[in-house]
C-alpha cells in the first residue's frame, strides 16, 4: 500500500522528500493558520517564528500537495519528516481530493495543546512578528511569500484569508 503525505505549508514548496508522485490536493473543512511557533526553522527558542498549522472550519478548504513516498526510502523519509516537524507537530490521517480521485494521506498538525502553539493574533501583530523573525531555515517572511507564490491562483481570500492578508502586508509594508 502506498504512503501519501499531505503538505500545506513548507512541504508544498520545499518538500525535500523522495516521492514517486506529487498532486495538488484539496482538504475540506480545515483552514491554514499561522498559529504555530517555530523555534527551530523560522525563528529561535527566544523568538519563535510564526508558521502554519491547520484549524477546523467547516466552511473552507485548504489546498496542499499530496506526495506518494518512494517505497524504497519510506522509513527513512518518515523519520526525516518527524525530525523536521518535531517542534510540536502530531501526525493525523486525512482524506484529500485530487483530480485523479480521493486518497488518504498523513499530515502534520500543531494542536493547541502543544508547547510551541502561539494561537491567534491580529494581522498587524502577526505581520510585524513575521517580518522580524528568522531562524536556521531562513526568514519567517520568506516562509509566507514562498507559500503564496507556490499556491498561485489557488490562493483565494475566502479560504485563505490569513495568508492572503499576510502576503499583502509583507509584500507592501505600510512603514
Ligand atoms: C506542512 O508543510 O505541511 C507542515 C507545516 C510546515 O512544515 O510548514
Amino acid at each position: 500500500m502506498s504512503t501519501w503525505i499531505f503538505g500545506y505549508g513548507s512541504l508544498i514548496w520545499k518538500p525535500n522528500l523522495p516521492h514517486i508522485e506529487a498532486r495538488w490536493a484539496l482538504l475540506k473543512g480545515w483552514e491554514r493558520r499561522f498559529w504555530q511557533g517555530s523555534p527551530d526553522h523560522r525563528g529561535t527558542p527566544e523568538f519563535p517564528g510564526r508558521v502554519l498549522t491547520l484549524h477546523p472550519n467547516p466552511t473552507v478548504s485548504c489546498w496542499g500537495m499530496a506526495y506518494c513516498l518512494d517505497p524504497q526510502h519510506e522509513q527513512a523519509t518518515l523519520a526525516q519528516l518527524d525530525h523536521r516537524e518535531k517542534a510540536g507537530y502530531d501526525m493525523r490521517e486525512v482524506l484529500v481530493h485530487t483530480t485523479q480521485g480521493d486518497l488518504t494521506a498523513w499530515m502534520y498538525i500543531g494542536l493547541p495543546e502543544n508547547p510551541h502553539f502561539l494561537g491567534s493574533a491580529s494581522i498587524k501583530e502577526m505581520a510585524q512578528h513575521i517580518a522580524t523573525a528568522t531562524g536556521p531555515s531562513g526568514s519567517n517572511r520568506d516562509y509566507v511569500l514562498n507559500l503564496a507564490e507556490a499556491l498561485g491562483e489557488r490562493l483565494n481570500p475566502k479560504d485563505d484569508a490569513e495568508l492572503h492578508a499576510l502576503d499583502a502586508a509583507l509584500t507592501h509594508p505600510l512603514s
